[in-house]
């Protein structure tokens, strides 16, 4: 399936000249680059494809923004599962992903392959799901998950937890943070010291000391909280060159920027889409940022009200960039 749409290469066009007009105020330029999905969530960005990757979740498939021919396609589908996250491994061709509950090994592009299934987390929980991941820079594993979200009604907290998955001892994965409610937004400081995350209900980002030779974290304190100013929950983050976070707030209909070191707020930029699920860097310069967002829970006036809901968005003139991702080793 491609989408290759002419309004995506206007839209494209206008945010370039509106880029142009915008670099001398050093203003943020958002951009729909692509179609909406239903919840988007998982960017991530593959130099090797040249492709942000994302997922789709309840409709568990991996999608690909081709970021120079700018379409759309779909790497891999599951329908009938839940789906994220997606984490790089060491070969182009296959991605980690959260299946329901399960890590698995992905083929990208090709249809005919099927997951397979490493290992099974919180038996117990049948109707937990996968969340969040991301590889440390010893390609260990860090992936949480999510209690149950009924159809209708509250989402059931504390039932989560987050993992930590190595090689040697892929049945047998450590559990990081217990009695967690939405496992989020993790990511590592660049000197590779500190571990940050987000467990959304909380409204907070967390940081741990980060001891990367053992892969342990100890020493809970928090960064910043979203809760004073009812900004929104916090959802998927990155880190930026200059050792600064990036958050997407879930039903907050944008991303921050925040110091780590002081909890400085440093930047608010809105997105037209109330449900912001994450945020990675991307483009061959890392200095786009990615942004996906959801439409699953919007009502069917609201979605008339924000067309662009479920799609990708990218953030350009933001004056930093990102860095590299690590690759999963397992
Ligand atoms: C994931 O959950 C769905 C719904 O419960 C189920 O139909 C599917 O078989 C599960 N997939 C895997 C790989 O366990
Ligand atoms: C794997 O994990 C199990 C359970 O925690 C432990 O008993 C075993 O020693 C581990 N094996 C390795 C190779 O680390
Ligand atoms: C889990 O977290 C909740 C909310 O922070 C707290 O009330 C509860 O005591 C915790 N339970 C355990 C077993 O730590």
């Amino acid at each position: 399936m491609r989408f290759c749409l002419n309004w995506i290469r206007l839209t494209f066009t206008f945010c370039w000249v509106q880029g142009i007009m915008s670099y001398s105020f050093k203003q943020p330029c958002v951009t729909q680059v692509s179609e909406p999905v239903n919840m988007g969530e998982s960017p991530v960005w593959d130099p090797r494809l040249g492709k942000l990757l994302f997922v789709d979740i309840h409709d568990g498939r991996i999608m690909g923004y081709d970021f120079d021919t700018q379409t759309l396609d779909v790497a891999a589908a599951f329908p009938g599962n839940d789906l994220t996250p997606i984490i790089l491994t060491k070969n182009q061709h296959i991605v980690l992903a959260g299946i329901n509950r399960s890590l698995a090994k992905v083929v990208l592009y090709q249809t005919t392959a099927e997951p397979e299934i490493l290992h099974t987390v919180q038996n117990n929980k049948p109707k937990n799901r996968f969340n969040d991941g991301k590889a440390d820079s010893k390609g260990r594993v860090w992936i949480g998950t999510i209690g149950h979200e009924p159809a209708n009604g509250p989402l059931e907290l504390n039932a989560a937890a987050l993992f930590k998955f190595t090689k040697d001892n892929i049945t047998n994965p450590n559990i990081m943070i217990d009695n967690v409610s939405v496992s989020n937004g993790l990511t590592w400081s660049l000197d590779g010291t500190e571990f940050f995350y987000i467990d959304t209900p909380c409204e907070e980002i967390v940081k741990y000391d980060y001891y990367a030779e053992t892969g342990n974290i100890a020493n809970r304190k928090v960064v910043f909280s979203t809760n004073e100013q009812h900004m929104g929950y916090p959802d998927g983050m990155t880190i930026d060159e200059d050792g600064n976070l990036w958050i997407a707030l879930y039903g907050g209909g944008s991303v921050i920027q925040v110091n780590p070191s002081s909890g400085e707020l440093l930047k608010r930029i809105p997105i037209p889409a109330q449900y912001t699920t994450s945020v990675a860097f991307g483009g061959p310069d890392l200095d786009v940022l990615f942004v996906t967002t959801s439409k699953r829970s919007l009502t069917s006036a609201e979605r008339i009200g924000q067309p662009g809901a479920g799609s990708l968005y990218a953030i350009t003139n933001l004056g930093t960039r990102g860095v590299p991702n690590f690759e999963a080793d397992i």
